[in-house]
C-alpha cells in the first residue's frame, strides 16, 4: 500500500474546509486593501530562491536537477518569486503596486506540531513606498485577517533589522558575520550570539549595548522605543532605525485599532533580505509564529531591477488553523441550506436531476441520491450527512407536480408543489 511521503499530509474534508476558509478570508482582505492576486510557479530556479533567503531555508530546500539539467527548487516562500516577477514584467507599472498570492510552499523541516514540509501561506507584498504608512498598512491588514477569522489575544512582536545592522556594521562586521549573529538571535540563542559577536570583534561597548537591548521586554511599545533609542545612541544607523519604528508604531496607534504590539530590539528574522521593520504574530499557547513579514528595500535591485522599496507579510495558514482550533473559534461562514434529492423510482430520476439543478441555481447545496437505495436507507444516509432537507420524488406526487419535503431536524414532512419548493426551502428556518 502506498503512503504519503514523510512530512506530506493529506487534508481530509474538514481540514481542507478550514484551510480554504482561511484562504478565502485572506483573499477578501487582500481585495479590501487593493492587493491584486497573482499566481507564480511552485518550481523556480534554485539560484533565485537561494539568493537572499536564510542559511536554514537554503539547506532545507527541495532542490533537484530537471530533465533539461536545470538546477531547480520548490519554492520555500513567495517573496523571491514575486520579486522576480516584478523585475521581469511589472517594473514599469505605476506605484504603489500591491500583490497577493496564496498556495503551497516546501521546506524540508523536521516534521512536528505546526512545522510541515508542505504548508500554505497567504502572502501580501507592497512595492514602491519607503514610507512608514506602507509598513503600518502591512501590520493593519494582518490584524484585519486575524480579526476577521475570529482569533483573539494575538500579539505582534515587532523589531527593526536596522537596529542590529546599525550596531554590527559600525562594529565592522561583514555581511556573513552579521548573518551568523542574526541566525543565532533568530533562534533565541542569545548567549551563543554574543559569544560569536565577541569572537568576530565586537567591542566591549558594542557587547554591552547588545546585551542591554536583548534583555529588554517591556509592556509599553512607546516607552520601550524611547529606552532602546537611549541605549543605542552611539550607533547612528540604529538610532535612525528606532526613529523609523517609532513612526510606524505611532501610525498604528493613531489608527484607533487596538493592535497588541511588543517591541523587541534584539528581534531578528532569519531571512536575509530584510532591511527595515520586521514582525511576527503569535497567539497564547502556541510558541511558533502564525505569520511574519517585514521591509526589504534591496531585493529588487539585487535581482537586477531599478531599486524598488518593498514591504510584505505571509500569514501561515496551517498554523492559523491550529490557533483557531486552540481557541475553539468556529468559522463565521453564512449557513447554506442543504438538501438531499431522492427519487423513489428510477422513472423519477430525470425529474430529480432537473429539480437538483433548479435548487443549485438558487444556491441550495444539493446531494443527489445516486446509490439506488430504498427510501428508508436513503433518508438515514441523508440524516448521517446532516442535510437540512430531503426532497423525495415519487411517481404519484410528480403526476400532480408535487414532491415531499422533509425537514430533517424537525422530522416533519409535507407535500409541496415543485413551483414553491425553492421558496419553501429558502424561507424556512431549518
Ligand atoms: P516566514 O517567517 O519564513 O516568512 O514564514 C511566514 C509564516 O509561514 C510563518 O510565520 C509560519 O506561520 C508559516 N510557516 C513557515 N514555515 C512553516 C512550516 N514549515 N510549516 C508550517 N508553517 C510554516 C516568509 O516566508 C516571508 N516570505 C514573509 C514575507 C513576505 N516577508 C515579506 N514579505
Amino acid at each position: 500500500m502506498f503512503k504519503t511521503v514523510r512530512g506530506m499530509r493529506d487534508l481530509l474534508p474538514k481540514s481542507a474546509q478550514k484551510m480554504r476558509h482561511i484562504e478565502r478570508v485572506a483573499r477578501d482582505v487582500s481585495k479590501l486593501y487593493g492587493y491584486e492576486e497573482i499566481i507564480t510557479p511552485v518550481l523556480e530556479s534554485y539560484e533565485l530562491l537561494a539568493a537572499k533567503t536564510s542559511e536554514e531555508i537554503r539547506d532545507r530546500m527541495y532542490k533537484f536537477e530537471d530533465l533539461g539539467g536545470r538546477k531547480v527548487a520548490m519554492r520555500p516562500e513567495f517573496t523571491a518569486s514575486v520579486a522576480r516577477l516584478v523585475v521581469n514584467k511589472l517594473k514599469n507599472e505605476p506605484k504603489p503596486m500591491r500583490l497577493f498570492s496564496t498556495g503551497s510552499l516546501y521546506r524540508y523541516d523536521e516534521p512536528q506540531y505546526g512545522r510541515f514540509r508542505e504548508f500554505w501561506q497567504a502572502n501580501y507584498e507592497l512595492f514602491g513606498s519607503t514610507r512608514p504608512e506602507a509598513d503600518a498598512e502591512i501590520l493593519m491588514l494582518t490584524n484585519n485577517v486575524l480579526k476577521n477569522l475570529g482569533l483573539k489575544n494575538y500579539r505582534f512582536k515587532v523589531g527593526h533589522s536596522g537596529i542590529l545592522l546599525g550596531i554590527l556594521t559600525q562594529e565592522g562586521l561583514d555581511d556573513q558575520q552579521q548573518n551568523s549573529v542574526r541566525q543565532l538571535l533568530d533562534k533565541k540563542e542569545w548567549n551563543e550570539a554574543l559569544t560569536v559577536a565577541k569572537k568576530v570583534g565586537v567591542s566591549k561597548n558594542g557587547l554591552e549595548v547588545l546585551t542591554s537591548i536583548l534583555e529588554m521586554m517591556g509592556e509599553d511599545p512607546w516607552e520601550d522605543l524611547v529606552q532602546i533609542k537611549k541605549r543605542v545612541q552611539d550607533y547612528s544607523t540604529a538610532v535612525e532605525a528606532v526613529n523609523n519604528l517609532q513612526k510606524i508604531v505611532k501610525l498604528v496607534q493613531d489608527s484607533g485599532e487596538q493592535l497588541e504590539l511588543q517591541v523587541e530590539a534584539g528581534f531578528a528574522r532569519g531571512l536575509e533580505y530584510y532591511t527595515g521593520m520586521i514582525f511576527e504574530t503569535y497567539v497564547p499557547g502556541l510558541d511558533i509564529a502564525i505569520g511574519g513579514g517585514g521591509r526589504y528595500d534591496k531585493l529588487i535591485e539585487l535581482f537586477g531591477g531599478e531599486p524598488i522599496p518593498a514591504v510584505g507579510v505571509a500569514q501561515g495558514i496551517d498554523r492559523i488553523v491550529l490557533a483557531l482550533t486552540k481557541q475553539k473559534a468556529a468559522p463565521k461562514t453564512p449557513k447554506q441550506k442543504t438538501a438531499a434529492v431522492i427519487a423513489i423510482k428510477p422513472i423519477c430520476m430525470g425529474k430529480a436531476l432537473e429539480i437538483s439543478a433548479m435548487l443549485r441555481k438558487k444556491g441550495v447545496f444539493v446531494e443527489l441520491a445516486v446509490m439506488g437505495r430504498s427510501i428508508r436507507s436513503a433518508l438515514s444516509d441523508a440524516n448521517r450527512r446532516e442535510v437540512d432537507y430531503a426532497v423525495i420524488l415519487g411517481p404519484k406526487e410528480l403526476k400532480e407536480n408535487m414532491v415531499v419535503l422533509k425537514n430533517m431536524k424537525k422530522e416533519e414532512q409535507r407535500t409541496v408543489s415543485i413551483d414553491s419548493l425553492v421558496q419553501e426551502i429558502l424561507a424556512a428556518s431549518s
